[in-house]
């Protein structure tokens, strides 16, 4: 099987018990945490900043101790501040979208100088182009299957013929570059995602949204096995 990674956004975790939601979904087979930062701003939506990821950092850790990378998603408009905060607060992967960012090139370095590995974010509307310029500086394209600002929300269909443009142009740059997908991914549409060429997977209403977490991410791995 590939190397796929499935990404929890806490998102939809229960708030009031973050600590313990994070260990909780790492136990059941979290690969990476995603983490979701809304400002009202560029989103209409307020989530939560750095104090909150470094009082999460030491929960990001599997029970023998290996830890678990720390998935920033930065729907926050400027970035380069926030995404320097987040660095020092533990991220390990932190990415934007370009739409929020006067200079993409510049953010990518910022990020990149702090140690971090970078990421740029599609929404559903917007084209591919800008990693002509800067793809050969990234770690990680970030497709949004909905509209940002909200969990819950259904996939939108057209994200799959992002996806196979993005693995074109990760293949043709010869790079390794991790393809990740965000937005209303679900047991039942996580193989067409794959299919489509991508191989991290953010799933938040439907992890968090069933007690079980351990049974939705097995049968999301089935799923991909299969
Ligand atoms: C939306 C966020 C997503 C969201 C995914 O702006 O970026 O990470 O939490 O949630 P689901 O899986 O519920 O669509
Ligand atoms: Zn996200």
């Amino acid at each position: 099987m590939k190397n796929y990674r499935i990404a929890p956004s806490i998102l939809s975790a229960d708030f009031a018990r973050l600590g313990e939601e994070v260990k909780n979904v790492i136990q059941a087979g979290a690969d990476w945490i995603h983490f979701d930062v809304m400002d009202n701003h560029y989103v209409p939506n307020l989530t939560f900043g750095p104090m909150i990821c470094s009082a999460l950092k030491p929960h990001a850790k599997k029970p023998d101790g290996t830890p678990v990378p720390i998935d920033v998603h930065l729907m926050v408009q400027p970035v380069d501040a926030l995404a320097a905060s987040f660095a020092d607060a533990g991220a390990s992967l932190i990415s934007f979208h370009p739409e929020a960012s006067g200079h993409v090139h510049r953010s990518v370095q910022a990020i990149k100088s702090k140690g971090c590995q970078a990421g740029v974010v599609f929404n559903p509307a917007t084209p591919l182009d800008v990693l002509d310029w800067v793809i050969d500086d990234i770690d990680l394209i970030l497709i949004m299957s909905v509209n940002p600002g909200f969990g819950g929300q259904s996939f939108i269909d057209s994200a799959l013929r992002k996806i196979e443009q993005a693995r074109k142009r990760i293949e043709a740059s010869g790079k390794d570059i991790r393809l990740e997908v965000d937005g209303g991914i679900k047991t039942d549409n996580i193989a067409r995602v794959a299919s489509a060429g991508a191989d991290t997977f953010v799933a938040g209403s439907a992890i968090f949204g069933n007690p079980d977490y351990k049974a939705v991410i097995d049968s999301m791995r089935s799923a991909l096995a299969g």
